[in-house]
């Protein structure tokens, strides 16, 4: 089995959680690539089994360097006719989204935005999406926003206990 890992992280969150998931599945002997959108823009997914792609939410969307990998990589598949219509599901090719945020107002619906688009992105390429994984992650440099918010005191966050339900996840997924 061949893995990609693809994220984008500004300030670091969104990282932990990648390299979390990264020697997870080089632990359990997962051949697997870790790489930052930039670098992956020429990466073909369907070359891997497990694709996972990763993204802090901002302002309950991706990130514009995320939103630009994902239009991008839709019109070079568009183009090369892998868009089918019904997005039929391709046998053995399965992706995971994995979405860290700190939910200041309304908490986890902040970020499930993000994981549906990035979910819908692989789904219309033929990718089942197996799991969407949401990650609550300090507001850094937003002291109010990691202490007042609607999640409380974040600040620290993801800390250990959220990397071993991430270690969990990546267990289950491939069980
Ligand atoms: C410009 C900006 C906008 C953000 N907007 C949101 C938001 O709408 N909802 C939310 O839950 N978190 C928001 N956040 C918090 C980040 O999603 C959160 O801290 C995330 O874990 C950052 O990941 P990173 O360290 O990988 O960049 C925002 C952060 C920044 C810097």
């Amino acid at each position: 089995m061949k893995a990609l890992i693809i994220y984008w992280s500004g300030t670091g969150n969104t990282r932990k959680v990648a390299d979390t998931i990264q020697a997870a599945l080089a632990g359990a002997g997962v051949d697997t690539r870790l790489k930052l959108v930039k670098e992956a823009a020429d990466d073909d997914l369907y070359a891997y089994d497990l694709v996972f792609v990763g993204s802090p939410s901002y302002m309950w969307q991706p990130p514009p360097p995320m939103l630009k990998y994902i239009k991008e990589r839709m019109d070079y598949y568009r183009e090369r006719d892998t868009v089918k219509m019904g997005a039929p599901g391709l046998p053995g090719k399965r992706a995971v989204v994995f979405v860290t945020y700190s939910g200041p107002h309304t908490g986890l619906n902040e970020a499930v935005p993000v994981g549906k688009y990035i979910g819908q992105f692989l789904e219309h390429l033929g990718f089942e999406v197996a799991g969407e994984w949401y990650t609550v992650g300090e507001f850094h440099n937003n002291e109010e926003a990691s202490t007042q918010g609607r999640l409380g005191d974040i600040r620290g966050r993801p800390n250990a206990k959220d990397l071993e339900t991430i270690r969990g996840n990546v267990k289950k997924l491939l069980a």
